[in-house]
């Protein structure tokens, strides 16, 4: 592992002038099982810049960044859902900086601020490509939902973070 290469934050609005063109680079180029008028609808549509700015805004989403000078080499888009659930909507890592450790720092930052906000679990979609990578993550694997979200199947996996309280997830939680 060669993490010291890399710089590792939560981001902040500014943050989002260098993310974005990484978003879109991987949206377009590392998610295969959706196809290209699908990833394009994602980028312009479902999750366009200004969308995610509201997020990061109304702490609604968190994204955990991996620098590598000033480009982001990698990244975790998270939403919390309610009842004290979380979930990672987008993980990539660009192609040249795949294999040095930063999947799972990122991970592993979402997952202590997660459970530092009360959450008590995790949730997340995959591809069958990653089924071992996120078992090997410590993810216990659900399985399939076939025909799923924009017809791809889906691979389930959760993570539990800590015992369920009510303070927590009854509490307004904010990212
Ligand atoms: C999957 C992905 C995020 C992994 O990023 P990464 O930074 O290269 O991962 P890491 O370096 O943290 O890998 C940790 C370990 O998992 C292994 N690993 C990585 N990808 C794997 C995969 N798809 N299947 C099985 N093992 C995998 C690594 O070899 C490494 O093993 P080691 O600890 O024995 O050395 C990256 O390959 C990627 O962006 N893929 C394309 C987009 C994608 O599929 N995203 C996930 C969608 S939910």
């Amino acid at each position: 592992m060669q993490k010291n290469k890399y710089t590792f934050k939560k981001a902040t609005i500014k943050d989002l002038n260098t993310f974005w063109p990484a978003f879109a680079k991987n949206i377009k180029t590392q998610f295969p099982e959706y196809s290209i008028k699908t990833r394009k609808a994602f980028l312009e549509k479902e999750y366009p810049l200004q969308y995610i700015e509201e997020g990061l805004k109304d702490k609604r989403i968190a994204l955990y960044l991996a620098y590598s000078k000033n480009e982001v080499a990698g990244f975790l888009y998270t939403t919390y859902i309610c009842g004290g659930i979380g979930m990672a909507n987008w993980l990539a890592v660009a192609k040249e900086h795949q294999g040095h450790g930063i999947a799972t720092a990122l991970l592993k930052m979402w997952q202590k601020d997660a459970k530092r906000l009360g959450m008590h679990k995790i949730h997340l979609w995959t591809d069958k490509r990653n089924l071992d990578f996120y078992k090997k993550q410590g993810f216990t694997y659900v399985g399939k939902i076939p025909k799923s979200y924009y017809g791809a199947d889906d691979y389930l996996f959760y993570k539990i973070l800590q015992p369920p309280k009510e303070n927590n997830f009854l509490k307004r939680i904010k990212l």
